[in-house]
């Protein structure tokens, strides 16, 4: 076990945790935009930056990657220093990103409102809402086990893509990336059995449902998946609304007939 205190609170917590998840699971508020429960830490946004005491010294760390591995330290997390590196933070992303609403919302918290930083030029007048947060191109390395986009250029030009900025072999179609956005900059579109993956150039194929006829998954991850977590052949075959059912009649506890569920005490 491990003895801090964060914001004068005295708290003993299990070893190698994270000063943000310590201070989340105690309700003390940080705020992040690049950190996320299922990904390794990444340290992008630096807004959990807080102030970091031992004996004479502080110093500023992103809570999001610091383990908690020694007694004694003291932590501040809303101090004038650190409330002034979030809105400068804040207003470079405002100005890359000006339409996005969380961006918005959170620039108004810390005071930012007027935008004194130039627009980012975005090509063929659309407009920006990546921040670079990474959590698209890491929870699908890290949670999926594909590599269907990085990061590509560097300075000015960095963005995500997906290789040579077409469809990528690798990509399932699982739209986990889309899922963890914090800006919702990935957009996907579905119509009929096909689903588009906006930024990454990508059109993936749905199975239909033998049953009732909707499309209901991407043909390569439900294979993927089926292989990887050695499900049955006929996993793919129904959408899940229908496997339920089928599985109710095998149970005796619906009816198709009727369409009635019959629960069984
Ligand atoms: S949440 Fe820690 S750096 Fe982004």
């Amino acid at each position: 076990m491990v003895s801090i205190t964060i914001n004068g609170r005295e708290l003993k917590t299990e070893k190698d945790i994270t000063l943000l998840q310590l201070a989340k699971s105690e309700g003390i508020g940080i705020p992040t935009l690049c950190s996320h429960k299922a990904l390794i830490p990444y340290g992008a946004c630096r807004l959990c930056v807080v102030e970091v005491s031992k004996g004479q010294k502080t110093k500023i760390v992103n809570s999001c990657a610091y383990p908690l591995r020694e007694d004694g330290i003291s932590v501040q997390t809303n101090t004038p220093r650190l409330k002034k590196i979030r809105k400068n933070i804040l207003e470079f992303l405002l100005a890359r990103c000006p339409e996005v609403e969380i961006i918005k919302k959170m620039a108004g918290a810390v005071g930012v409102k007027e935008k004194r930083l130039p627009k980012k030029k975005v090509s063929n007048g659309q407009k920006e809402e990546c921040i670079l947060c990474g959590l698209c191109v890491r929870v699908c390395n890290e949670v999926i086990g594909k590599e269907a986009i990085s990061f590509v250029h560097r300075g000015a030009d960095r963005e995500v893509a997906a290789p040579f900025y077409s469809q990528s072999k690798d990509c399932v179609g699982c739209t986990a990336c889309a899922f963890v956005c914090p800006t919702g900059a990935i957009k996907v579109k579905e119509s009929g059995n096909k689903r588009n993956i906006i930024p990454w150039n990508t059109e993936i194929t749905l199975v239909t449902c033998e049953m009732c006829g909707i499309s209901f998954a991407p043909e390569n991850s439900g294979e993927y998946l089926k292989t990887k977590l050695n499900l049955p052949a006929e996993w793919l075959k129904l959408c899940p609304q229908c496997r339920r059912k089928v599985a109710a009649e095998t149970m005796g506890k619906y009816d198709f007939a009727s369409r009635k569920v019959f629960l069984k005490r």
